[in-house]
């Protein structure tokens, strides 16, 4: 965006040349009038045969973002919160469907004035509007296998439309990806603003969806336990938290980060390579006094485990979590490894997820 402007100042034409349309080279989506059969082939999708599983969008992984434009240049944008479930049948996404459920005061973009304008009643008006929904009607298999058309309706700036738009569709028992990239019309949903004369926004807008999904039952693991022999691992970190909240977000305490013998020569070598299976961190939380100015460790707080089984735990970056409450193994408190650990681990996704680094 800074060359367009730096060139049009320039040279005009040039920065025209330069400025593409973002959405000139993206899949057109079908837009027409939403129908009272969408409507109810929406509601009987939603009704679909007793093997359906319901698998719901990971917050930390799916996107919904945007690119707008207009002559001078382009913007990037999308959608911070967002829900989401796809009703898997047999494991085929022609016969499932999905519904998405955008918060539209979520949005964000990459200029904070821009934010407010878009919030507006010049664009989404989020007051009035504050939801933007899709279900969808049809997915329909395309000319490549994992490509399928997807047809639904949108609800965006209280109207409803039917639109199809091509997408990429990955399945296995432990998750959905879907992949698409296409634009709209934004007109076709009343946002009408035309921009500044000599500045005019372009009507297509891209719309990039990269939605990870998975069953709900994975994000418990009630099946894992403290590692009995976890002291005899290598003691691969310690830090020693005085204070809550603090920017760590970690609780007060002394925590002990161990690591078995599987994941030790990752943990040394460091790199992009993930951990191996059957690697497993824990880390032990303990209460700590001050006695003269010497911080003594004492009982348990918690104890937190990290196991990885790549197939298992795909949704969560390969790692089961499990924690228990003063270290006691009938008082484990995870019930949603998603929320309550994975999330907070995820900005270390080019360390697989661990925060820990070796020190020598
Ligand atoms: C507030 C963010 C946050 C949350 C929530 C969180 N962790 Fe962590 N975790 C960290 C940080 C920071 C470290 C590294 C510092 C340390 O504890 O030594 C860490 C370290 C760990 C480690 C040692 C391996 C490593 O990454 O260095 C394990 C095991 C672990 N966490 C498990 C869990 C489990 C299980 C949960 C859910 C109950 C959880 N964590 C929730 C931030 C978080």
């Amino acid at each position: 965006m800074k060359i367009c402007e730096t060139a049009l100042v320039g040279l005009a034409l040039l920065a025209l040349a330069s400025c593409d349309d973002p959405a000139k080279d993206k899949a057109k989506a079908i837009t027409t009038e939403a129908t009272a059969s969408t409507a109810q082939a929406a509601s009987a999708v939603g009704k679909a045969a007793g093997t359906a599983v319901r698998y719901d969008f990971d917050s930390a992984t799916s996107k919904v973002e945007w690119v707008g434009s207009k002559v001078t240049g382009k913007h990037d944008g999308g959608f911070k919160q967002f829900k989401g479930t796809v009703s898997m049948v047999d494991g085929a996404p022609e016969k499932s469907s999905v519904t998405v459920d955008i918060d539209t005061d979520s949005l964000f973009a990459d200029q904070d004035k821009l934010v407010g304008h878009l919030k507006t009643a010049d664009f989404f008006d989020v007051a009035k509007f504050p939801k933007a929904t899709f279900t969808s009607t049809e997915v329909k298999k395309n000319d490549k296998p994992q490509d399928y058309i997807v047809t639904g309706s949108l609800s965006l700036h209280g109207v409803t439309k039917s639109i199809s738009f091509p997408a990429t569709i990955r399945t296995n028992p432990s998750a959905v990806d879907v992949a698409a990239e296409f634009a709209i019309n934004r007109k076709d949903f009343g946002l009408a603003y035309a921009g500044k004369a000599d500045d005019l926004i372009r009507d297509d807008v891209v719309i990039k969806l990269t939605l990870h999904a998975s069953p709900k039952a994975e994000r418990k693991t009630p099946e894992l336990k403290i590692p009995a022999d976890y002291h005899s691992g290598y003691l691969a970190n310690s830090m020693l938290v005085t204070k809550e909240p603090n920017k760590t977000g970690l609780k007060t305490g002394v925590h002990l980060v161990y690591i078995n013998p599987i994941g030790f020569d990752r943990l040394k070598n460091g790199g992009s390579t993930p951990y191996p299976d059957g690697t497993v961190f824990v880390d032990d939380v303990r209460q700590f006094s001050v006695d003269d100015g010497a911080y003594q460790q004492g009982a348990h707080k918690f104890i937190t485990v990290m196991v990885k089984d790549s197939n298992k735990y795909g949704s969560t970056g390969g790692w089961g979590f499990q924690a228990w409450l003063g270290g006691d193994p009938t008082k484990p408190i995870v019930d949603d490894s998603v929320t309550q650990c994975f999330t907070c681990h995820v900005p270390n996704k080019s360390n697989d997820y661990v925060f820990s680094t070796y020190l020598d």
